[in-house]
């Protein structure tokens, strides 16, 4: 008797979150060019999501994208895609936590190096507030919201785009290095109270005062936040492959296309990660395709 045919293995599904344009949009292209992954591009614009579906779609004449639109800062846009997702797939298996904002009134300066200015230039109290509700608030709705379909999945992997700035050693307090670095005792009360006592620093016009970072001080302390939010995920949820990762400093909207990498290189770290084998390290930081430090 002859060997039955192999079952074809069920496409993975993959949702990218700010996918319209930049880094996440070229995550999405990727992952469809697996061949092997369903892929959920959402965006806060729909016009904007939608168009680029199109693109993907003629690119590549697939049928492996969708579109869901997504507002990481607004919760009932959150709860509405979770309800797609379970409704459409039932399972989730990648999450990419990418979108972000800058958090600062003008894109003109770039995100390399560090600065010699005193002040966060650009930065006002609402464009930090707006940074923080999106890079570190938002991927915490959307991972709660999208933790029970990950369990469902055989290998589930959460990919977190933080950043050069997401290193703790970028924040100068020592109090907040101290609290912050210590994996043991980390919670997620802890990280919201550093963002919090950020915020209200920097209400307060107490910044330097409180040795928080000179420069892009709101877009330090989300990714900060997000990169130790990271860990918490791996620990809590094992079964999860959690981790997050700084793609390099790519030219994008983000940064006024100042940037020196291409998004396709940009994009090569948060795709190996969506694709990590089972058994894979969990928790980490990862410099583009690299395990760093997020201490250090
Ligand atoms: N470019 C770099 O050098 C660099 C370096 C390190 C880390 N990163 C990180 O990489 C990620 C992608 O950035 P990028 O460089 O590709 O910048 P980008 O081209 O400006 O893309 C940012 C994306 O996030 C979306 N977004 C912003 N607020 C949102 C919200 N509330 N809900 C849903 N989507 C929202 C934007 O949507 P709209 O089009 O509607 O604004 C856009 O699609 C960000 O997390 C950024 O911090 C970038």
């Amino acid at each position: 008797m002859e060997n039955p045919l192999p079952k074809p293995t069920p496409n993975k599904v993959a949702l990218v979150t700010g996918a319209n344009k930049g880094i996440g949009l070229e995550i999405c292209r990727r992952l469809l060019s697996s061949q092997r992954v369903t892929v959920v591009l959402t965006a806060r614009d729909e016009g904007r999501g939608v168009a680029a579906v199109q693109k993907l779609r003629d690119s590549r004449a697939t049928t492996g994208v969708f579109f869901h639109q997504l507002d990481v800062a607004d919760s009932s846009s959150v709860a509405s895609l979770a309800d797609f997702v379970r409704a459409q797939f039932g399972k989730l298996d990648i999450l990419v936590n990418n979108a972000g904002v800058l958090g600062r009134a003008s894109e003109t300066q770039g995100l390399a190096g560090e600065s010699t200015n005193s002040l966060p230039a650009g930065e006002t109290y609402e464009k930090a507030e707006e940074c923080l509700e999106t890079n570190y608030y938002g991927t915490k709705r959307v991972t709660e919201a999208l933790i029970p379909l990950l369990l469902k999945s055989q290998s589930p992997r959460i990919v977190n785009i933080s950043s050069y700035y997401g290193k703790l050693q970028r924040i100068p307090n020592e109090g907040i290095q101290k609290e912050i670095g210590d994996i043991d005792s980390l919670t997620e009360e802890k990280i919201d109270e550093m963002v919090r006592s950020f915020l209200n620093d920097f209400k307060e016009g107490k910044l330097r005062t409180n040795n928080w970072p000179a420069r892009l001080s709101a877009y330090t302390v989300s990714k900060v936040a997000m990169s130790a939010y990271t860990r918490i995920i791996a620990k809590k949820y094992p079964a999860i492959c959690t981790n997050c990762v700084q793609p390099g400093y790519v030219k994008t909207d983000l940064n006024a296309n100042s940037g020196i990498l291409s998004v396709e290189e940009g994009a090569e770290g948060p795709v190996m990660l969506a694709l990590l084998p089972d058994g894979s390290p969990s928790g980490l930081f990862y410099d583009q395709t690299k395990v760093s430090s997020f201490v250090a």
